[in-house]
């Protein structure tokens, strides 16, 4: 079975190290963790991990999943402030609990248990944004944490900023495997979780078939279920291309928000689409020296309420 590795395109800098633990015979799952870490330590991506944008009152709280399509076996956190890996704590709640996904307070005391790394994830650059963002709002952040309403404020703070990073793998076994993390939607309310760590929207892995990953308006994914639709839409013998271009349909037919997939089947096969023109994904396998990049297909958004967008739905409801 060749080794691979599928990334959103902001993912590009952590494949090599991915595809090595691919290559030296590691597992997918280990692979999909190391590449999350990287992207999380990264402090220019601000989307994800440390140097993420925060949450309307300047705490940055991350959102993270993994899953191993072998064995079903999945771990998530959501809300987690202070700690560099919430990859790596969303692994620990699958390998070390009972449970799957813990949330906020719960899990940054799980995180302090098992001694996770601890870290201001909010750096200067991000800082300073955040201000900005608050001065076009009006507001200046001891004027915002005292306001009783948030949600005037994060009506004006909040605008299409919502990136992730998510990997896609399959070993040299066949096991399948994904792994989402991210800051989430910038601005936010505080306490918002998006789909990044909520298996079935955000990501789904089944080593049978493949896995499929979100980026974009959460929200989106969450509704239309849409990283296992595309998994179920794989193993009902749908090309992957087509199902790829069918989450954007989905998504198109309930709102004009950015939303993108990356989707992995279990032979190798990748596909990826988008509802925003120029985008890209990544992909490398065992025998490349470098990371391949290639724009996602484009499936724009049809005109609301028009005649062609009501079809989206019919048909989307039939896939
Ligand atoms: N897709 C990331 C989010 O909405 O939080």
């Amino acid at each position: 079975m060749p080794s691979i590795i599928v990334a959103s395109g902001n993912g590009a800098s952590a494949l090599p190290a991915g595809i090595r633990i691919l290559a030296r015979g590691g597992s997918a799952l280990d692979a999909v963790e190391a590449c999350a870490k990287i992207i999380e330590a990264d402090p220019s991506d601000t989307s994800v991990g440390r140097g993420g944008k925060p949450n309307v009152l300047g705490v940055v709280e991350l959102d993270a999943s993994i899953m191993d399509g072998t064995t079903h076996r999945t771990g998530a956190v959501a809300a987690l402030a202070g700690f560099l890996h919430p990859i790596s704590v969303a692994r620990a709640v699958m390998d070390r609990t009972p449970h799957v996904f813990l949330v906020g307070e719960g899990a940054s005391r799980f995180a302090r248990e098992i001694g996770a790394t601890r870290t201001q994830n909010l750096t200067p650059s991000t800082r300073k944004l955040w201000v900005e963002r608050l001065r076009k709002a009006g507001e200046t952040p001891s004027s915002v944490r005292r306001r009783a309403k948030l949600l005037p404020v994060v009506r004006k703070t909040v605008k299409e900023e919502r990136g992730t990073v998510n990997f896609l793998a399959v070993d040299r076994h066949g096991d399948v495997a994904s792994a989402v993390t991210t800051s989430g939607w910038a601005y936010k309310y505080p306490g918002r979780v998006g789909d990044s760590p909520i298996i079935g929207a955000g990501n789904y892995s089944d080593s049978r078939y493949g896995a499929a990953a979100c980026t974009g308006y959460g929200e989106l994914a969450i509704r239309s279920v849409t990283a296992k639709t595309a998994v179920d839409r794989l193993a009902s013998g749908m090309p992957i291309d087509v199902a790829a271009r069918a989450a954007i349909e989905d998504a198109n037919a309930l709102e004009d928000a950015a939303f993108n997939i990356v989707v992995l089947s279990a032979d190798g096969a990748h596909a990826s689409a988008t509802n925003r023109q120029g985008r890209r994904y990544v992909w490398m396998t065992a025998t490349m020296s470098e990371p391949a990049t290639a724009l996602r297909a484009w499936v724009p958004q049809a005109r609301r309420g028009s005649r062609s967008s009501r079809a989206t739905v019919r048909a989307g409801s039939l896939r």
